[in-house]
């Protein structure tokens, strides 16, 4: 299949395009190599994925849209998995605009582009942040998202509700996979496990929000990969898919294992929570198993053993 991915130079977006490659698949990415973090770990992550096979990589920004239409006018692809975005809770409270333009206005302009090339089907990688704190554990794909935590959450519901209209417009096939937490090699360098690593390995101190009770979903990258490769083929017009591991790891836990993995005592530094923050995070997975097939493989702890081994390979 020629199959376009957006953000293909991130963290989940470079081992998604891996994979397909190995696959067989034609693949396409469009990434702006934006500075949230350092762009050099995004051209290392382009050349991993050169290991796998050849590709062709367009430089644009989603907010650019007539380059946008060129570049995928020109590719034709057959899917299109959207993963480029401005993540992060926190830092969506302090840039909301940037947030919103590439996040909202950035969707837009591909589903607008999808549409002028004929595109069949459309992935888009959504967040576990939609369901906020006012549901029932744990979270189902039924359940409201009309009441995130913060901009960056806001953005992504905005998305799944584009996604919709598109999909209704246009009878473009949508996949909206709600993705809960992900780690493993080349995570992004803010995301707590990579960033504990990195100061447990200094010998600093980790800022630890709260009173160590805030738990989230982890997902390894290989089965959100995996879900995104299923969802290629699952018969649909528009459905919505949870991507956890239905097990919830308290932070203080996280914290431990990590210590256990690098064998390294933690200095902790406890600060307040954080405004944005969800203080849960729980899929229920009935509807992913089921329908997409989806059956993630890899516990939490031995995705952090696998994790630190690239941590310390890096390195
Ligand atoms: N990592 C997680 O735990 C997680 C959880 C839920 C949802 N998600 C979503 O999955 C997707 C990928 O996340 P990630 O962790 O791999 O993040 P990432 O930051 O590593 O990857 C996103 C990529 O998008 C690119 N990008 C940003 N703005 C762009 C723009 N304007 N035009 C073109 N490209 C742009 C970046 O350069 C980056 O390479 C994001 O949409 C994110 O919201 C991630």
């Amino acid at each position: 299949m020629r199959i376009l991915v957006t953000g293909g130079a991130g963290f989940i977006g470079s081992h998604l395009c891996e994979f397909w490659l190995r696959r067989g698949h034609q693949i396409a990415i469009i990434d702006n190599l934006d500075p949230f973090y350092d762009p050099a770990l995004k051209r290392a992550n382009l050349e991993e994925i050169r290991s796998a096979g050849c590709f062709e990589f367009s430089e644009t920004d989603l907010r650019d849209a007539s380059r946008l239409r060129q570049v995928v006018t020109e590719f034709r692809p057959e899917a299109v998995a959207h993963l480029a975005a401005r993540a992060g809770v926190r830092p969506s409270l302090l840039e909301p605009e940037l947030y919103v333009a590439t996040n909202v206005l950035g969707t837009v302009n591909l589903f607008e582009a999808c549409h002028a090339a004929g595109v069949r089907r459309f992935i888009f990688g959504s967040s576990s942040s939609v369901y906020g704190r006012y549901n029932r554990l744990p979270f189902s794909e039924g359940d409201s998202i009309a009441k995130p935590l913060s901009v960056y959450a806001a953005t992504k519901a905005a998305g799944e509700a584009l996604a919709f209209a598109y999909w209704h417009l246009h009878q473009t096939s949508v996949v909206v996979l709600r993705i809960f937490t992900v780690f493993g090699p080349r995570q992004r360098p803010d995301l707590a496990i990579r960033k504990f690593a990195s100061l447990i390995e200094e010998g600093k101190e980790l800022p630890i929000f709260g009173d160590g009770s805030i738990q989230r979903d982890y997902t390894y990258v290989d089965d959100v990969v995996a879900a995104f490769d299923r969802a290629l083929e699952v018969p649909c017009g528009f459905e919505i898919f949870n991507l956890g591991n239905s097990r919830t790891i308290r932070l203080d836990y996280m914290v431990e294992t990590l210590e256990k993995a690098l064998g390294k005592k933690a200095l902790r530094r406890h600060c307040p929570p954080q405004p944005g923050d969800m203080d849960i995070t729980y899929a229920d997975l009935t509807k992913s198993r089921k329908v997409l097939g989806y059956n993630p493989q890899v516990p939490f702890e031995e995705g952090v053993q696998r994790f630190v081994q690239w941590f310390r390979r890096r390195a």
